[in-house]
């Protein structure tokens, strides 16, 4: 996830989010006001030993109609201790060797090693390092959930056992988490194959910090057949375990662009490309301040101004870069439109000519992350009766972006956050940061919340 920059998080318009569901009474819009204590390091942890493949045990019949008791099952047995075992020390080797985007081989080769273990067929490459699993019936329906493999270029700041290996490469942002709990799913659901009514097909994508990912596994071919999609990012906002989701726009849509405003050629004398960039910066601030909506966030920011370093000269041309954040669909997208618009047509005023890029190419532009009414009621559902209704939360939706929105444009999706925050551990810090730490007690739950989500889906939608 691409965090919100913090001068974003100060900007007004954010008040105007909804923050009903918010009872813990901590604040989505200041991370900076979060516990900054030194983070405690993890010792006492004993050297883990891989416990012997144990056969799949057969599950309640019970559970060809949904019922709490398959919550239960599901539950108990991620909770089981060689399981918590086997997935802390999978999130362990996966933390030791961070990988960056499109670079994640090792991480790639691990899940691949453990899909094999568990008799998991999977399709093999897609988008260079991911994968694509599939577990059941081999038909209709098909649900998919996602995880993200990539670790980020940050100097990881915590000393602990399983510090990272690599200088200058971190899961700051807990993906290490995402692919262990999506493995942890799999064990579960491998086990209780014979009940489902569908397929459920994992999802593990390469490049969600450099944004490419999900496009490019799109592109591959990972949502062939699916009808609905899930995703979980683990968040230092919620105690362990604690599920936070809303239904609608989540997270924001994120881009940059670059505009190059020159005199106009054959033009001489009087035209300023000084006084035409400036002129555009002035109204692409009144592009949010006049004609948006104040309930509908957005934001556009120019963060650079370039006209080179003569004193005593007029430049030829200035370049202005900045980025852009909106909520809705058709404000991201209409926001886009304006940027270009007001930076030509002011260009234009002062007899310069501009060109403006977004970069989408590079696919650096994030639309955004939209849950679908009925796959978040799902999720809520899902998770109340997993977690319980006081560890459900509707959050409000953030300032960050996710490459997930991807998926979300093209089926039914969900996203939601699952807490990872221990004041006694000191996992407190956001995403991110070099600091950045995760309860481990989140990861049996997580696998049991991803499997509960896709087993409920496919005997809730199924044709027969
Ligand atoms: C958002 O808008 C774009 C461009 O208009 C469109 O291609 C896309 O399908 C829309 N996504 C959603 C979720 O409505
Ligand atoms: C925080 O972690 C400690 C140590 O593992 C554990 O004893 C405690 O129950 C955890 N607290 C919560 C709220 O999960
Ligand atoms: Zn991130
Ligand atoms: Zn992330």
């Amino acid at each position: 996830m691409v965090y919100p920059i913090i001068f974003l998080l100060s900007l007004s318009t954010l008040a105007a989010a909804d923050f009903s569901g918010n009872n813990h009474g901590f604040s989505y819009m200041e991370p900076t006001c979060f516990q900054t204590r030194d983070t405690e390091i993890l010792r006492n942890t004993t050297p883990f030993v891989f416990p012997p493949e144990r056969p799949h045990q057969t599950s309640s019949e019970s559970c060809r109609v949904w019922s709490e008791t398959c919550s239960e099952e599901i539950l108990s047995r991620a909770k089981r201790p060689e399981n918590v075992r086997w997935l802390k020390s999978l999130r362990r080797r996966i933390h030791e060797n961070p990988e960056l985007a499109f670079q994640e081989f090792e991480t790639s080769k691990l899940i691949r090693n453990e899909l094999q273990k568990m008799e998991i067929g999977y399709r093999f490459p897609l988008a260079i390092t991911g994968i694509r699993a599939m577990i059941g019936t081999g038909e209709a329906p098909f649900v998919a959930l996602r995880a993200d493999m990539d670790a980020l270029p940050i100097q990881e700041a915590v000393e602990w056992e399983h510090k990272s290996k690599f200088a200058g490469k971190m899961h700051a942002c807990g993906h290490d988490a995402h692919v262990t709990m999506l493995l942890g799913a799999a064990k579960i659901l491998k086990s209780r194959q014979h009940l489902l009514k569908g397929t459920v097909v994992l999802i593990f994508q390469p490049a969600e910090e450099a944004g490419n990912g999900a496009k490019k596994m799109m592109a591959d071919g990972a949502l062939e057949n699916v009808e609905a999609i899930f995703a979980a990012h683990v968040s230092h906002q919620h105690q362990t375990g604690v599920i936070g989701s809303r239904p609608g726009p989540l997270l924001a849509g994120c881009g940059f662009f670059k505009a190059v405003i020159q005199v106009r050629t054959g033009l001489t004398g009087s035209a300023n490309p000084v006084l035409a960039a400036s002129a555009a910066v002035i109204s692409l601030q009144g592009i949010v301040s006049r004609e948006a909506n104040p309930l509908d966030s957005q934001v556009v920011s120019v963060t650079t101004f370039d006209s080179g370093v003569d004193l005593d000269m007029i430049p030829n041309s200035v370049v202005l870069k900045g980025t852009l954040r909106a909520f809705s669909n058709t404000s991201f997208y209409r926001l886009i439109q304006r940027i270009e618009e007001v930076i030509v047509q002011q260009a234009s005023v002062f007899r310069c000519a501009a060109t403006v890029d977004f970069f989408e190419k590079e696919s650096t532009i994030y639309p955004p992350t939209v849950n679908d009414e009925k796959m978040y009621e799902h999720v809520r559902k899902v998770a109340v009766e997993l977690v319980g209704p006081a560890s459900f939360m509707v959050v409000p939706p953030m300032m960050g972006a996710e490459d997930f929105s991807f998926y979300s444009e093209a089926v039914p999706a969900a996203f939601f956050y699952i807490g990872i925050m221990n004041e006694t551990l000191g996992s407190t810090h956001t995403g991110h940061s070099p600091h950045f730490m995760i309860d481990e007690d989140v990861l049996p739950v997580g696998a049991a919340t991803h499997a509960a989500i896709a087993e409920r889906y496919l005997n809730e939608h199924t044709t027969h």
